[in-house]
């Protein structure tokens, strides 16, 4: 049994605005001490998936529509509120990207940190205060004796993570949840913490759910990865092999719009054209099809469940073996993942169907990388 168990998982939020279809079935493991990334553009459902595993979703909007999240064999969806205050703090722990949302200004670190330990562990203040200190140090805050009587408004961005990070491990969780962890950081010290993180969380054996919209971050520190896309998993596998193998369009496209140190001399770098499904849509066919180069009839109706990539006798959900699999109808050959298009001759993408789709007024990438207009609905009727 895998620590984490996310089973089927369907998030949506009821607002006047009508139903947002979050997050759409996903279904992953994480093990004892794995650290897996969850990327993917914004909107796509990376932080719904984190709170509802958490169970922080807002009231009375966000709801656990359908499946499971298991954290050692307990189903969280399920629990009591009061045990899952218990469960929040001592076995799961979240740091965000802003850590003034998480530290209250109001109070100076050791009564945040000494309070925290107190009221999850069986210790004396004296232990607590102890234990807090030793934390500092071990992110590397300076002075920790005297650092401790700060208010958190004292602290430069980066040493501010640090202080969360420490505060997030000081009841040596099972799972931490880094949601964005370094995004408003600078890059020197986006680094650092991320080296901390990784560090501490190894020495640890705490497994990690680090999720980020940047390749760059997960690829320094994710074991495996899961690529989401309008609230599915769409390519999931472990980093070295995600890298060296993207087979589904969006993680290519991705691929291809981040600078990378591996890439050829001159490499060019291509957004993705067009923008994600309006998610407040029940998801029909292939969220990526209106984006999509390789896309073929049956995108448009039939939405493509996650399977191995080359078959398998049994899927491995997790660590370094853990099975590739990906959901599309018309996986890029090799080489055009290389490439970033498709280059078997004579393939076209399918045409949108004759069906009103409002988000198809956007321009989409023919073959060629050229531009097609597709035409607005009301360009559509005036045909008629
Ligand atoms: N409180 C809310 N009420 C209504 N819809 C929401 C709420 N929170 C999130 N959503 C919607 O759920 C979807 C997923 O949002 P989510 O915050 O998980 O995206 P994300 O992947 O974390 O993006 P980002 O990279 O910008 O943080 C979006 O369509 C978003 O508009
Ligand atoms: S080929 Fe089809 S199934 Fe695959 S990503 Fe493109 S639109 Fe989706
Ligand atoms: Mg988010």
């Amino acid at each position: 049994m895998a620590l984490l168990e996310v089973r089927d998982l369907v998030v949506r939020f009821r607002t006047h605005d009508g139903t947002i279809y979050a997050v759409n079935g996903i279904t992953f493991n994480l093990e004892a001490g794995e650290t897996l990334g969850l990327v993917g553009e914004s909107g796509c459902g990376k932080s719904v998936t984190n709170l509802a595993i958490m169970r922080l979703l807002p009231k009375p909007a966000g709801r656990i529509e359908r499946g499971s999240v298991t954290l050692d064999g307990v189903n969280l969806v399920a629990l009591p509120e009061a045990d899952v205050r218990e469960m929040r703090g001592r076995d799961v722990a979240m740091i965000f990207q802003d850590p003034m949302t998480s530290l209250n200004p109001v109070l100076t670190i050791e009564e945040q940190m000494v309070e925290t330990i107190v009221a999850h562990r069986a210790a004396s203040r004296a232990e607590a205060r102890k234990r807090a200190v030793e934390l500092l140090g071990m992110v590397g805050i300076p002075h920790p004796e005297t650092r401790l009587r700060s208010y958190p408004h004292q602290f430069s961005g980066g040493m501010r993570q640090r202080v969360m990070i420490a505060m997030a491990l000081a009841l040596e969780p099972k799972l931490l949840i880094a949601d964005e962890p370094t995004t408003a950081l600078d890059v020197t010290i986006q680094a650092q913490v991320l080296e901390l993180l990784q560090d501490l969380t190894a020495r640890l054996g705490t497994a990690v759910l680090l999720i980020t919209h940047d390749l760059g971050v997960v690829a320094g520190m994710a074991e495996r990865i899961n690529v989401m896309y309008a609230g599915f998993i769409v390519e999931t596998a472990p980093t070295p092999e995600l890298f060296a193998r993207p087979s589904h369009p969006y993680t290519v496209g991705l691929l291809h719009s981040i600078p990378r140190v591996d890439a050829d001399e001159g490499g060019e770098l291509v957004p993705i054209e067009g923008v994600p499904p309006d998610q407040r849509r029940a998801p029909v066919g292939c969220p990526f099809a209106p984006r999509c180069a390789w896309r073929v009839e049956a995108c448009w109706t039939d939405n493509p469940p996650l399977v191995p990539l080359e078959p398998v006798s049994t899927v491995v959900a997790t660590g370094p073996g853990a099975t590739h699999q990906i959901a599309c109808h018309n996986p890029p050959l090799p080489e055009e993942a290389r490439t970033g298009r498709p280059t078997r001759p004579g393939f076209v993408a399918a045409p949108p169907p004759d069906a009103v789709f409002d988000e198809l007024a956007v321009a989409a990438p023919d073959l060629e990388g050229t531009l097609v207009e597709f035409p607005t609905n009301d360009a559509r009727e005036g045909r008629r």
